[in-house]
């Protein structure tokens, strides 16, 4: 069945989608805009960001500053006028996320503003240590006020390009998506479509993510001709609740910002023997330092604790965690969390510009699927929400100016569903899920090595071949979709990281243990096949 046809189809409807989808109807009021997102339209990684996010609003703290921690973080190789862009606009950022009803903590006249790592200033904007759920609340109630349209449990299946003569591929015109409670696979056509489709760190067995974040939106501009940079740099976040229930539950650098401390199990701090700025150095170092630790004494987790400060200062700036570790009977208030790292971040993605636009005509990448260089080789905290406001309200101006001259999309061909039936081997996708995830923990980790990515070069090969044979035989389900889309993302991990002869930022090898101090820092950008030359601003 074909829906529309749209101005605008936004895929996603995290913290990237609703500032696209809302900043294009502010400005664009009868614009036909349809938000689809997999799950319901709370369900992405915005939901469950804690900390916060980045802007300079304290009078001790400068743009500059901002810059310079952001760029430091990035191990030299973040793109210095994104950093720049992004941080100027952040006040604006946050201006519009008040006067769409986010409530942020306070602190006398002004806003609170915690720490994290990395940063030389207190400059994190927060709701207490649930800033995600209180951006993602608000934005949608705004949205469903709004006349888009919205489709819950709509999972994406791939972009569909113009035909041009001789076989070659024109602007983007919609997209193929499964209704998940009915199993039926609509087209959408639309004049500009927006990937806001969140990273990819559901590839490795553990991670601080919800479900769905298996880089769907990379795969699918990837096979519709984008270029992807970056993509061995996957960040794990240093410290996740460990708990056999806990289910990677995020323990937010906060926690550190505000005093906690990183313990061995026998009480001992070890930070300051891996960096001067100890638990307040960037998350690569971190996640490093304790994974050395675990390793060196083969130990399950290391501990974080900030039970010297006071009960109600616990409970009030970290009610979330706090109840959640409550659950497990741990009371943080009287004794250290049990903490792990566990894969958090795709610092790269779908190379765009500064208006969010792709490699294909009409098709913007926005928020975590996207790589705008504001990471480089590693995020600091609190930019990623950031980047998505900024970014999104960039891509939808973008999207407004052009609006008009945009054709209507044409007609799209049905899904063809011939020669496919309903599978009896779903077992085949279980499988190659776990076996997936497993070997990217084990060999595509925080510590890798030449012959851990070989091994996991051909593995993955291996999966590849099996899912195109499944794709090809049988009816599309949800995870089949995302065990397509995770297996082609782990090979684009995989590749990039075979290809950086040196240890940057988030990707460490045993075998080039330190910076190529010779070649020019640069990014790893990969090609598709069906890559055309067209210039991005
Ligand atoms: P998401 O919020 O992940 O949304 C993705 C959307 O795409 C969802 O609606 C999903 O349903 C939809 N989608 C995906 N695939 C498809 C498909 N095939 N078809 C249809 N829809 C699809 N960052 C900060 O800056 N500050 C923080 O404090 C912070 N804390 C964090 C804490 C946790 C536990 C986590 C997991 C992340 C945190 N981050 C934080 C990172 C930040 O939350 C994310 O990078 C950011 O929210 C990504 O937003 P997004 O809109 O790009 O994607
Ligand atoms: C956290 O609260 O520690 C997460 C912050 C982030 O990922 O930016």
């Amino acid at each position: 069945m074909t829906k529309g046809p749209y101005d605008l189809l936004v895929i996603g409807s995290g913290a990237a989608g609703l500032a696209v989808a809302l900043g294009l109807l502010a400005q664009r009021p009868h614009a036909r805009v349809a938000v689809l997102s997999k799950n319901d339209l709370s369900e992405g990684s915005t939901r469950y960001a804690q900390g916060g996010i980045a802007a300079v609003l304290d009078a001790a703290d400068s743009t500059e500053d901002h810059i310079a921690d952001t760029l430091n973080a990035g191990a030299g190789i973040c793109v210095p006028q994104t950093v720049r862009h992004v941080v100027e606009h952040a006040r604006e950022a946050i201006d519009w996320l008040v006067d769409n009803g986010v409530v942020f903590d306070r602190e006398g006249p002004g806003l609170h503003l915690t720490r994290e790592g990395g940063h030389s200033h207190r400059r994190v904007v927060h709701s207490a240590d649930a800033t995600g759920k209180a951006v993602q609340t608000s934005l949608e109630a705004r949205l469903r006020e709004s006349k888009a349209e919205l489709f819950e449990d709509h999972n994406a299946i791939d972009l569909i390009r113009e035909k041009l003569p001789r076989g070659q591929q024109g602007r983007v015109v919609g997209a193929y998506a499964l209704d998940r409670r009915n199993g039926r696979v609509h087209r959408f056509p639309a004049r500009s479509v927006v990937l806001a489709t969140g990273g990819a760190s559901r590839v490795y067995l553990y991670s601080s993510n919800p479900d769905g974040s298996t880089g769907d939106g990379i795969a699918m501009a990837w096979r519709a001709g984008c270029r992807v940079s970056n993509m061995e740099f996957s960040q794990f976040h240093p410290t996740c609740l460990y708990h056999p229930k806990a289910k990677s539950f995020l323990v937010t650098e906060a926690v550190r910002g505000e005093g906690g401390l990183l313990l061995r199990p026998d009480g001992t701090r070890f930070m300051d023997e891996y960096d001067v700025r100890a638990e307040l150095a960037p998350r690569d170092i971190v996640a490093r330092a304790i994974d050395d630790v675990m390793k060196r004494l083969g130990c399950e987790c290391v501990y974080l604790d900030i039970s010297h400060k006071p009960a109600e200062f616990i409970t009030s700036h970290f009610p979330t965690v706090h109840a959640e570790a409550l659950k497990f009977g741990i009371d943080m208030t009287k004794e250290p969390l049990p903490v792990v790292p566990a894969a958090h971040y795709t610092c790269g993605g779908v190379l765009t510009d500064l208006a969010g636009r792709t490699d294909v005509e009409n098709l913007y990448a926005v928020g975590e699927v996207a790589f705008t260089g504001l990471h480089g080789a590693n995020r600091m905290a609190s930019n990623s929400l950031l980047e998505c406001l900024v970014l999104g309200a960039g891509a939808a101006r973008d999207i407004a100016a052009k609006m008009d001259t945009i054709a209507a999309a044409p007609a799209l061909a049905p899904w063809d569903e011939t020669g496919v039936t309903d599978s009896d081997e779903e077992v085949v996708v279980a499988h190659n899920w776990d076996e997936l995830r497993r070997f990217m923990w084990d060999y595509v980790g925080i510590v890798r090595s030449t012959k851990r990515l070989e091994r996991a070069k051909h593995r993955v090969r291996l999966l590849l071949e099996e899912i195109a044979e499944y794709y090809g035989s049988f009816r599309v389900t949800n995870d089949l979709l995302e065990l397509r889309n995770i297996a082609m993302v782990a090979d684009l991990i995989i590749r990039s990281a075979l290809a950086r002869r040196e240890s940057r930022g988030l990707h460490y090898t045993i075998d080039f243990p330190t910076l190529d101090s010779v070649a020019p820092p640069q990014n790893t950008i990969l090609v598709p096949k069906n890559f055309s030359i067209r210039r991005l601003t």
